[in-house]
């Protein structure tokens, strides 16, 4: 009997198991043990030689480091049991799903990865007074090491820590190391950040599980206390009949099939928040959607929500909100009498370092979100629909348009309303010399002046007939 000692990681016991393999040691002659500090049993030369190179199917390759997650004594036999056997002459054995060592590997991998998906949905950060971010999770098998990369791409922008039992995270922005595990009080309990975090949950949650027993199954109702999201869950249980449908309906990447008919505004605001019409959703904060009365007689039309307006929910809450407000004043109209909303209501970003880089959405995005917009018009019917930039233009008029040729012209709309392109704030922003940059803001506050005298125009009209 040989005992097998390395550092309990999947590298370690892949470099043991590659030397015991080459070696035809057969399985029931190996003691696994999984507490050895170092690496290996066998010298590096040994293990990392030509002569311990194996060629084994791409699918064991793939989940065999998901299995060795499993959080029992147990992966690493049934890991080396399939490995001798597929490299002694059982190559395909993995395709033969009755044999006992498969269907083991394969009910272990599927417990981790329902453990994987579970960890996405429910890690919740908490921020610290330096600005960092912390979470706390206990998952069921080792999985912080593969789930890490997951939140790099989701909040690489962040500094964040998450901490397990047996093993902690930490992200800068730019690295990712891992430490030893911390207990719950390691993580700070005050949250700024509880409403963020049901939004994204509201957004996360899939309502294709949400049956109750299927919830506490993966979730104990004895933990539903000390989540903030629980407070959501009767309230997307309530919505979640009307999502299902939406959502099995989808065929081809668009949100038309989320947009509940008859939908009233509020309903089609919270129907946005679970709209999967394209994979902007799975980078971005939440849905932004429109916002004012109902009853506006102007529509503003932005491209998309940018990196303030995406942590704040609400569209033009940031720079080039700034700049809009402060035209639409100048301009004589009050914003809270306007309808404003976006072209396409998630935010896409590249990620440099800490900061959410805005990328322009593409033609497939506009037109999946397209719809949106559509039913946000058809139930205000504005008078007029001011579209800010090229892609805000596109969508409202459904055609390429070029803004310095149409700018300021009122065009024909099919809903029944006049439509007005104009330059977007941001474009103002991005211009270097502020000569230039003033101009154009005096243009755009022109436009929109023209805007409002367009709507005083037809009152007078009505007035008249
Ligand atoms: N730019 C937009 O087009 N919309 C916003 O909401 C913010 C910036
Ligand atoms: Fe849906 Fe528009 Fe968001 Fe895409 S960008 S997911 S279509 S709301």
């Amino acid at each position: 009997m040989i005992e097998a000692r390395f550092n309990g990681t999947w590298q370690g016991w892949r470099d043991c198991a590659r030397a015991l393999t080459s070696r035809h040691t057969p399985p029931w002659d190996i003691l696994w043990n999984a507490s050895a500090g170092s690496p290996g049993l066998f010298d590096s030369d040994e293990l990392c030689g030509e002569g311990a190179r194996l060629n084994v199917p791409r699918d064991f390759l793939e989940c065999a480091p998901i299995v060795a997650c499993h959080r029992s004594p147990e992966p690493w036999r049934v890991l080396y049991r399939l490995l001798f056997r597929i490299t002694h002459g059982e190559r395909h054995l993995l395709e033969i799903e009755s044999d006992e060592d498969v269907l083991e590997f394969r009910r272990m991998e599927k417990s981790v990865r329902r453990d994987m998906h579970k960890m996405h949905a429910f890690v919740r950060f908490r921020r610290t007074a330096d600005d960092d971010y912390i979470a706390w999770y206990r998952p069921d098998h080792d999985i912080l090491h593969i789930n890490a990369d997951f939140f790099v791409r989701r909040f690489g922008s962040m500094r964040w820590a998450i901490l397990t039992p047996t093993a902690s995270a930490f992200w800068d922005a730019e690295t990712l190391r891992f430490g030893p595990g911390a207990p719950h009080s390691a993580a700070p309990r005050d949250d700024e950040l509880e409403d963020l975090w049901r939004t994204y949950y509201a957004s996360v949650f899939n309502p294709a599980r949400a049956n109750v027993r299927a919830m506490t199954k993966e979730l104990p109702v004895r933990h539903w206390p000390t989540l903030p999201e629980a407070a959501l869950i009767p309230k997307l249980l309530a919505e979640s009949s009307l999502r299902i449908t939406a959502i099995e309906r989808t065929h081809t990447r668009s949100a038309t099939h989320f947009i509940p008919a008859g939908a009233s505004l509020p309903v089609l605001r919270q129907a946005a928040a679970g709209c999967e019409g394209c994979d902007l959703r799975l980078y971005a904060t939440q849905t932004v959607f429109g916002e004012g009365p109902v009853n506006a007689r102007i529509v503003l039309v932005g491209e998309q929500p940018g990196d303030s307006e995406d942590l704040a929910g609400r569209p033009f809450a940031g720079p080039a909100g700034e700049v809009l407000d402060c035209a639409l004043r100048e301009a004589g109209i009050d914003r809270e009498e306007v309808y404003v909303t976006n072209a396409v209501k998630h935010f896409k970003f590249i990620e440099r370092g800490k900061r959410r880089i805005h990328e322009r959405p593409r033609g497939p995005e506009i037109s999946a979100c397209r719809p949106w917009l559509e039913a946000e018009l058809r139930l205000i019917r504005p008078d007029l629909i001011v579209c800010m930039g090229a892609t805000a233009a596109q969508s409202a008029l459904g055609r390429a348009v070029r803004i310095q040729s149409e700018r300021g012209v009122f065009l024909p709309h099919h809903i029944g309303a006049e439509a007005m392109v104009t330059i977007h704030p941001s474009a103002i922003l991005r211009i270097p010399d502020p000569v230039a940059a003033e101009a154009e803001r005096v243009r755009l506050v022109a436009d929109l002046r023209g805007a409002a005298a367009r709507i005083r125009g037809l009152d007078n009209t009505m007035k008249l007939a």
